[in-house]
């Protein structure tokens, strides 16, 4: 009998092994939070959280879908999932040819004028979509501006984040790091393969996501059994009720710079625009190699 209370005990410790949400989302979606430098890795249908010390320490269950195709895919159209405000490139990748890295260059624009609680996010992503064309996981290195369920208020922060709809989130933070930026800094974004590690585990296309040039930004590393297909210039918001809730001009993506591993691919950005906004998306500069997108905002 004890000897069964020791085992289920021991059972118990690892199913319960699992990280408190931090925070919700508006909508209700529990956020978690993981050190700098924590490991995101397929298991099964799970999603498993290593930290930099290599211990698991949280599971993401069922979230990866049961009809994902991990050997050749077909081209599908994307289905969008949210309404967004963006520039998208999908590709498609297979094993052979993959997202090598996807860069960008920003300057931090000044802050909205008004602050109304609002949240905007402003990042470069790379997503995995099933069979269907449904994104499954977002990798994303996100400006941010107003206060989120882990940080920030009316002035801009970093936020690396997985998003593992409809499941939630996974935010890397480094204990005691600051994560405020000031307008006019210039920022580095990189999302870059892990060639390294895709060749100590076939199969697994890791993906790190990290702020180059911040001094003690966080990074996140993520593998998926199938590339991404879709990256990806994003403005996301969340109660912003007038023009100058949003920073005066436009936010511009410079230099964006995307490799597959057999170079440079030719490629046109498609921009949608979630209508409910009076933000505009547009390519100043097409194609893979020191392109630029621009968001422009309202005008006040
Ligand atoms: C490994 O890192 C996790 C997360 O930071 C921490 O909770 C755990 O105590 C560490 N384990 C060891 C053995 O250092
Ligand atoms: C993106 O940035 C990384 C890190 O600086 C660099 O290694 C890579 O070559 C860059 N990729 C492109 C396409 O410029
Ligand atoms: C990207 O591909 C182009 C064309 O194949 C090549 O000239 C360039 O050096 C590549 N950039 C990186 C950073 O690998």
């Amino acid at each position: 009998m004890f000897f069964f209370r020791v085992l289920a005990a021991a059972l118990l410790a690892q199913t319960t092994l699992a990280l408190t949400p931090a925070a919700h989302t508006a909508s209700g979606l529990p956020v978690f939070l993981a050190p700098s430098g924590s490991r995101v890795q397929p298991s099964g249908r799970n999603m498993e959280v290593f930290a930099p010390n290599g211990t698991l320490i949280h599971t993401f269950e069922n979230v990866i879908p049961n009809n994902l195709k991990t050997k050749r895919q077909p081209t599908l159209a994307r289905r969008q999932d949210l309404s967004s405000t963006e520039a998208y490139a999908q590709f498609n990748t297979t094993p052979d040819n993959f997202i090598q890295s996807f860069n960008t260059t920003f300057v931090i624009p000044p802050a909205p004028t008004t602050f109304d609680s609002q949240i905007i996010f402003l990042s470069a992503n790379v997503q995995v979509l099933d069979a269907d064309g449904v994104p499954f996981g977002n990798l994303r290195a996100a400006l941010q501006y107003g206060g989120s369920w882990v940080q920030g208020g009316p002035f801009w922060t970093y936020a690396i984040q997985l998003e593992l709809p409809p499941s939630g989130f996974l935010q890397v933070t480094n204990i005691g790091a600051d994560p405020t930026l000031e307008a006019g800094q210039r920022i580095v974004n990189t999302i870059v393969a892990d060639t390294e590690f895709n060749q100590e585990t076939p199969g697994t296309f890791w993906y790190i996501a990290s702020f180059d040039n911040v001094p003690d930004a966080p990074t996140l590393e993520v593998g998926w059994e199938a590339p991404p297909q879709i990256a990806a210039l994003q403005l996301e918001e969340e109660g912003v009720s007038q023009a100058s809730d949003y920073p005066a001009g436009s936010f511009v993506f410079e230099q964006i710079n995307l490799n597959l591993t057999s170079g440079a691919p030719t490629i046109s950005w498609t921009t949608s625009v979630d209508p409910t906004t009076d933000v505009q998306v547009k390519v100043d500069v097409d194609g893979s190699q020191n392109a630029q997108v621009s968001i422009v905002f309202p005008s006040a």
